[in-house]
């Protein structure tokens, strides 16, 4: 496995893989990684020849007083995961690699980085947007792979590849779950244990919305109310919301309708979780 710290290693790799006549899915991630990245890796190796995984802890996507410094690092331990799994090249870059100098040029996706988290993590889109558009001109992959569970950072970065016409493919894969139904998350360590008990109001909350849908209730903010009930069980679980929305627009809905995301953000003590479903309420 090559390991680059470069951007012009892991260009010349690259360069050479691509001469050679293979195909290149890419996995950007911030390492920590679990489960969850090692779903997206094998689903890069079953659509493309090569795998390239990048770690890097973007800086700009963490506003302040957010989890940057304390946000795990455990590199020997994510390169012999990604050794493991059949990875073909690590880009681990250095801050000073990535932002070289003052950063004045930003990748801003309006709308769609706005409702969400975005109204509680002003910012982060934009940093997450320019370091995902940054890492796509690095390493030039024909696809790259993001879990659903950061659905909202889907969304954004599916509309930045299709308004900037990106030369690539975005593959969205489903959500891994703790055998609990606890979304599989780098932050989930931050849990006491407790906490991490707790946590699992989230996944009920989604499932509640799931069974109130399957049984033709169409109603948002009946839906809504239904998943704060279940979510007030945990009296430590601080909302931040709770949300129907357009799976692609992210626009409110107050019916069920198509596409339809779900999705609930909140704290748990000073740790932050976010977890969504997607349903189709035209075949449900
Ligand atoms: O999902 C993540 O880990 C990050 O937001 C990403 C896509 C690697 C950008 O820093």
């Amino acid at each position: 496995m090559q390991v680059a710290k470069t951007i012009a290693e892991i260009r010349a790799w690259v360069r050479r893989t691509r001469a050679a006549g293979k195909t290149v899915g890419f996995v950007p991630t911030m390492g920590a990684l679990h489960v969850g990245h090692v779903s997206l890796v094998q689903a890069a190796a079953a659509q493309c020849d090569c795998v390239v995984v990048s770690i890097f802890v973007n800086p700009t996507q963490f506003g302040p007083g957010e989890d940057f410094e304390k946000y795990p690092r455990p590199l020997e331990k994510d390169l012999a995961l990604c050794e493991q799994n059949g990875v073909d090249a690590v880009f681990a870059p250095s801050s000073s690699e990535m932002y070289p100098r003052e950063n004045l040029t930003w990748v801003t996706v309006q709308k769609v980085s706005e409702p969400l988290c975005g109204r509680f993590r002003p910012g982060h889109f934009r940093g997450v947007a320019t370091v995902c558009a940054k890492l796509f001109n690095i390493v030039g992959a024909d696809r790259a792979f993001f879990g659903q569970k950061d659905a909202q950072q889907v969304a954004v970065i599916q509309r930045m590849v299709a308004d900037l016409n990106m030369p690539l493919e975005i593959v969205v894969c489903p959500t891994v779950r703790e055998p609990d139904g606890l979304a599989v998350s780098s932050r989930n360590q931050y849990l006491s244990p407790q906490e991490r008990r707790e946590a699992t109001v989230i996944c009920r909350s989604l499932q509640r919305s799931a069974e109130l849908i399957r049984t033709g209730e169409k109603d948002a903010a009946r839906i809504t109310d239904q998943m704060r009930e279940v979510l007030g069980q945990v009296s430590a679980f601080q909302v931040e919301y709770v949300s129907i929305v357009d799976a692609a627009s992210l626009e409110d809905l107050p019916r069920v309708q198509g596409r339809v995301l779900i999705a609930v953000a909140g704290r748990l003590g000073s740790t932050r979780l976010i977890d969504n479903i997607v349903v189709d309420a035209a075949t449900k």
